[in-house]
């Protein structure tokens, strides 16, 4: 099939357009009541994304970089410290380790999913070792069993970097449950997002949800008394209102990017091409990422159709120029930033478009016009 029209990588007014009703009731609900920061709507979406998380406690913050810096220093991580983090990642998953003065130590992946490699964790793991974060890559669950295995023998606390895996699970639990802490971003791109910044910690650890709940608020012990030196990291009422109205769309959304994925991945499979793998894993296909060594190649095809790609990343978190020391080598995670490419893949995407897409994509390979 044929189209004329430009296919965007993501197009989130189409999404606001479905909810303006609902999303103006929240607003001005927060508007009349006059209560801005910590307030009934964050109270309330913290219980409702707990509950369907599957944690006891949730904690809301201003992004998803900030719940993994204030989980970490929660965890007692800081100078002098060491943080095994995957050299393949978005790079706010690096800043917020780094912003809590701890040293970066980098693991390689796995070169089929992308996911920190358990084998490169354990060799990695020293006495100043404070905590291991794991990122759900694109929405797949990292391999938690053996990671918690491998940390739980070393007495290293695990925080799960969640950005990408909102409703993701592996064997019935939950993205976020694995870890001491699940760490969610709600920028307005993701699975779940806001209308602007905003993030959460899941946690079963009282204690820990506490020690956040300070840290987000100047580290506050009560309203005139500070326990700690904290951030100003709060979540709005506002964004809260909006999320509550948005988490009520979250199983269907996933549901239809399943569709889309699997809709690509029979169009696709046969081809010279890695395709994600979701069967054995409940994914939530933040990202449909292909893997192929003539990626920029079949990204310049897909533009002079029109098809809008994204690489995510282009550059592993070890050779970022903030933390390019020279010592660490990780060549999977350099591989994938050589090979991998995006397709468009949202909910609100049409039929059409994703046909196009596909179509598109198989042309390149099978050498027609497509
Ligand atoms: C894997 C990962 N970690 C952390 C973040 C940071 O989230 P935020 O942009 O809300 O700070 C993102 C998203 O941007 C991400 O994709």
């Amino acid at each position: 099939m044929r189209g004329t029209e430009p296919v965007p990588f993501l197009d989130l007014a189409r999404q606001a357009r479905e909810l303006e009703e609902p999303l103006r009731e929240a607003f001005t609900r927060v508007l009349v009541r006059g209560n801005y920061i910590l307030g009934e709507e964050v109270e309330a979406f913290e219980r409702e994304f707990a509950a369907f998380c599957g944690a006891a406690r949730a904690v809301g913050v201003a992004s998803g970089t900030d719940a993994l810096t204030l989980a970490l220093k929660a965890l007692g991580v800081g100078p002098g410290k060491e943080v095994i983090l995957p050299a393949f990642s978005a790079p706010p998953t690096a800043v917020a380790v780094a912003l809590t003065g701890a040293r970066l130590v980098f693991a390689d992946v796995d070169p089929a999913t992308g996911n920190i490699d358990p084998g490169e964790v354990e060799g990695k793991i020293c006495e100043r070792t404070t905590a291991l974060v794991v990122v759900h890559l694109y929405g797949r669950m990292a391999d938690m069993p053996a990671l918690l295995e491998i940390a739980g023998r070393h007495g290293v606390p695990v925080v799960e970097d969640c950005a990408q895996a909102h409703g993701a699970s592996l064997q019935g639990r939950g993205a976020g449950t694995w870890g001491v802490a699940g760490c969610f971003s709600f920028y307005p791109t993701k699975n779940l997002g806001a209308l602007g910044d905003a993030g959460m910690v899941i946690t079963d650890d009282t204690d820990l949800a506490e020690r956040i709940k300070s840290l987000r608020d100047y580290g506050r012990e009560e309203r005139d008394t500070l326990r700690l030196v904290g951030h100003n990291s709060r979540l709005d009422e506002l964004q809260a209102a909006f999320l509550r109205v948005k988490l009520r769309y979250l199983p269907e959304w996933n549901r239809r990017r399943r569709e889309i994925a699997s809709f690509y991945r029979e169009r696709l499979e046969g081809l010279p091409l890695g395709l994600p793998e979701f069967d054995t894993h409940d994914h939530s296909l933040h990202l449909f990422v292909v893997d192929t060594s003539r990626r920029d190649e079949l990204r310049e095809h897909l533009r002079r159709l029109g098809i809008q790609t994204v690489v995510h990343y282009p550059v592993p978190l070890h050779l970022q120029p903030p933390f390019l020391d020279g010592s660490q080598t990780c060549p999977a995670a350099e591989g994938k930033a050589l090979r991998v490419l995006s397709l468009p893949l949202y909910p609100q995407m049409r039929d059409g478009e994703v046909e196009r897409t596909a179509e598109a994509v198989a042309g390149f390979f099978q050498g027609g016009e497509a």
